[in-house]
């Protein structure tokens, strides 16, 4: 419907503009009754509603079909998965009359015991941007909005509403915007949520870098940004900021404070007009789209979905043969898990969850040879040693054990990260007995986050359900008996040990500030440049068939500026069985212009084949997809040269390398002083026949004095390499009177050559 928002704001009173930027309630923007303004409601969360029964409390919500969390939905490592889950919370959120979905959340997972690690997706901001951007799409295509969170650099539950999140310019950009800079970019969500943290010292809410410069500036984000629940330090700060509603809402103080500091001189007015009509806008968006009547819920129609997107999340971790169980075969279920999976994690996402369907359900449905052994509780962590014999007894007398193990609810929630990595003790415990005893032993895992596994190398195989949603169990079941193969490949590296993690160190901090002295390298960034062992590396997954690449090219060994280069390769199911392949695209610099980890992942793509069948698939790669973000440079810039082209199953297993060349006129910006490095100068198309000429006349002088008395002290590479590093002053202390007097000359004949450089006298 044609409406005049602008209009609208302008009758508005300040109280009333100042009011409709924070909440009525715990879940809905205000009413501006006398103007027609509805009020909208949101509710959590990213896998399913949590949406307030009508008259119940802050926890009572609606039963709703809870989906697989992020952390299982992530690894699908499939964007059309993602769009289905989104379109089927947004239909749910179009009949209960939603405006906007509290979805999703796409925090980078930077340490393995962050408690809100089952919410998120990924260790890698390109997978995260990129599912998170479908999801965004998913729930969109139903008239609903979303609200990507926490937006930006929370992660950690630890100190979360005031802790300093401290990192350089690069990484932020690099790591921690760029989940959202994607998803903003492709999906245009309708709202985000800015986080409770602080960013290099002040609150996220009130930096205008990247709540408006970056946000609205560099991505063109159009809708209104709302605060995490209680997020708000200083109000007036933040909405100068760009963070237009508080929720859920301050009782009228802070809409009072707005009040004064306009009347004041303080807050420009225009300001709190630019949030009240980005608000406006959103909710006459939510009411045009809002169906009329609304349509009905249909659970039964959703949990079927939740089954089918469960069974495409699973990870294979490992099989040395147990995996799939023969139809026929006589099975020990052992675990409390079997019988009340963990499918969900605590805190703001929780689902009131329609019907939860359990393995062990799944196969007395399906008249298998399944008998169960508790073992160990699965909310707990108690070990009860006739329990223990009695399962380990079963374990014996069946063909297989599957031991459903997974992290207790209180191990694992928002508000706390969990304090180690490993399972708890029973379970460990119990594993390692029943591995012993039975050599077919499958461990089936429930857990929302990378867990030690000291019993790997005992099992036959590890089947990761993550937190799968509620139909987790029926999924399980479909893929332990082989009606559905894996695909599932893990968005995030399992370490062998938490002390190999890059923050081992510095998370979750001192409770002031958490410093992010890893950089760039997190998760595979780090554990491949540093070269270690890992239990399962990132994009790590097995199938019950086999894939093979062929034909693997670029479409030109040259990549420019403003180009682009088609990569395509040929997948083939080389096995006996349908199944989905994953396959990766990383890109690895290798200019040796910054500090770069050995490959980053950029492209992904998820296909099914049938035996015997291929498929080409393409990529698209341009500049982007080679830069690093460089604070000097302003922005994101690839050096020019030699790039390599990775197309692998994991991150590890990586089967076709391509060369790419990349030209660029760009060039990092080159001061020139007499501190200036020779190296630089002599890399520098421009600048090095200038040195050259300059070292000819006095390079003997400078070769065997420089830095002191070389000769027969240093030769080849480390005189290479001295004199790469010695600046030009070097003319004046090493190369007798004439170089030191032609010093002046040749700096200005070297900043002649670069004109567009900003020369430092
Ligand atoms: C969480 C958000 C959530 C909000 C509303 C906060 O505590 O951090 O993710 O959307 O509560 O439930």
């Amino acid at each position: 419907m044609q409406r005049n928002i602008h209009d609208l704001v302008a009758r508005m009173s300040l109280e009333e503009k100042a009011g409709l930027c924070s909440g009525a309630d715990f879940w809905h923007t205000k009413a501006v009754e006398r103007l027609e303004v509805p009020a909208m409601m949101v509710s959590d969360g990213p896998h399913g509603l949590r949406t307030q029964k009508e008259g119940g409390g802050v926890n009572d919500s609606i039963r709703a079909v809870c989906f697989p969390a992020g952390c299982a939905t992530a690894a699908s490592f499939d964007t059309e998965l993602m769009r289905r889950e989104g379109a089927a919370i947004g239909a749910e959120a179009q009949a209960v009359g939603l405006g906007v979905v509290l979805g999703p959340a796409v925090n980078i997972k930077r340490s393995p015991l962050c408690g809100r690690n089952f919410e998120y997706y990924s260790e890698d901001p390109t997978l995260a941007g990129m599912l998170a951007a479908a999801f965004i799409e998913g729930v969109q295509s139903q008239g609903v909005g979303t609200s990507i969170k926490h937006f930006c650099a929370n992660n950690q539950e630890y100190r979360r509403m005031t802790v300093s999140s401290d990192m350089d310019e690069r990484t932020l950009h690099e790591i921690y915007l760029t989940p959202f800079e994607i998803a903003v970019r492709q999906a245009r969500p309708w709202t985000v949520m800015s986080s409770y943290n602080r960013l290099n010292g002040g609150y996220v809410g009130e930096n205008r870098t990247v709540m408006t410069d970056v946000l609205r500036g560099e991505w063109g984000f159009e809708g209104f940004v709302m605060s995490d629940w209680g997020a708000v330090a200083d109000r007036v700060a933040a909405l100068k900021a760009g963070l237009d509603l508080e929720m859920p809402s301050s009782g009228g103080v802070n809409d009072a404070k707005i009040v004064a500091a306009v009347q004041e001189g303080r807050l420009d007015e225009a300001t709190l007009d630019k949030a009240v009509t980005r608000i406006l806008n959103i909710v006459f968006r939510h009411i045009d789209l809002a169906q009329n009547p609304r349509p009905a819920l249909n659970l039964d129609a959703d949990h079927e979905k939740a089954a089918q997107l469960a069974e495409e999340c699973a990870v294979l971790l490992q099989n040395r043969g147990a995996l799939p169980l023969a139809p026929g075969a006589k099975v020990a279920y052992i675990g409390g898990f079997a019988a009340e999976p963990r499918y969900q994690g605590g805190g703001s996402s929780h689902v009131n969850a329609y019907r939860i369907e359990s393995a062990l359900e799944a196969a007395k449905a399906k008249g298998r040879h399944v008998r169960y052994v508790e073992g160990f509780p699965s909310d707990r962590d108690q070990r009860e040693e006739a329990e223990f014999l009695r399962a380990i007894e079963a374990a014996a007398e069946a063909d297989v054990a599957v031991i459903f193990a997974g992290l207790p609810e209180s191990f694992e929630s928002e508000g706390a990260d969990r304090k180690h990595m490993r399972l708890p003790e029973a379970q460990d415990n119990l594993i390692a007995r029943v591995a012993a005893v039975q050599k077919n032993t499958v461990v089936v895992l429930h857990t929302g986050s990378p867990v030690e596994c000291p019993w790997a190398d005992d099992v036959s195989a590890v089947l990761c359900m993550y937190l799968g949603g509620e139909a987790v169990g029926r999924a399980t079941d479909a893929l332990l008996f082989g009606e559905a193969s894996p695909s599932g490949r893990l968005p995030e590296t399992w370490p062998l040990r938490l002390e190999d993690t890059p923050c081992y160190l510095d998370f979750p901090g001192d409770g002031h500030t958490a410093r992010y002295r890893e950089g760039v390298y997190v998760g595979y960034r780090w554990y491949d440049a540093r070269k270690m062992a890992v239990r399962w590396p990132f994009g790590h997954g097995l199938s019950y068939t086999g894939f093979s690449y062929r034909a693997a090219a670029l479409s030109a060994d040259t990549l420019t500026e403003d180009g682009s280069v088609t990569v395509s390769v040929t997948v083939r199911n080389t096995g006996e069985r349908a199944g989905s392949e994953v396959v990766q695209l990383y890109v690895a610099d290798e200019t040796g212009t910054a500090g770069r980890p050995p490959k980053e992942l950029r492209h992904f793509a998820k296909v099914t084949l049938n035996p015997g069948q291929e498929q080409e698939l393409r990529f698209t790669l341009n500049a982007r997809d080679l830069s690093y973000y460089d604070p000097e440079m302003g922005g994101w810039y690839a050096a020019p040269g030699r790039y390599a082209v990775l197309i692998g199953h994991s991150s590890r297993n990586i089967p076709a390398v391509l060369p790419l060349n990349f030209v660029t006129s760009r060039a990092r910006p080159l001061t020139i002083d007499e501190n200036t490095a020779m190296g630089d100068l002599l890399r520098d198309a421009r600048t090095a026949p200038i040195l050259q000429k300059a070292l000819a006349r006095s390079g003997a002088a400078l070769g065997e004095n420089g830095g002191g008395d070389t000769e027969g002290v240093m030769a080849g590479e480390a005189l290479a390499q001295m004199l790469d590093g010695m600046p030009l002053r070097a003319f004046t202390g090493f190369g007798g009177a004439d170089a030191a007097a032609a010093l002046p000359g040749l700096l200005q004949a070297l900043r002649n050559a670069l004109p567009e450089t900003k020369n430092r006298e």
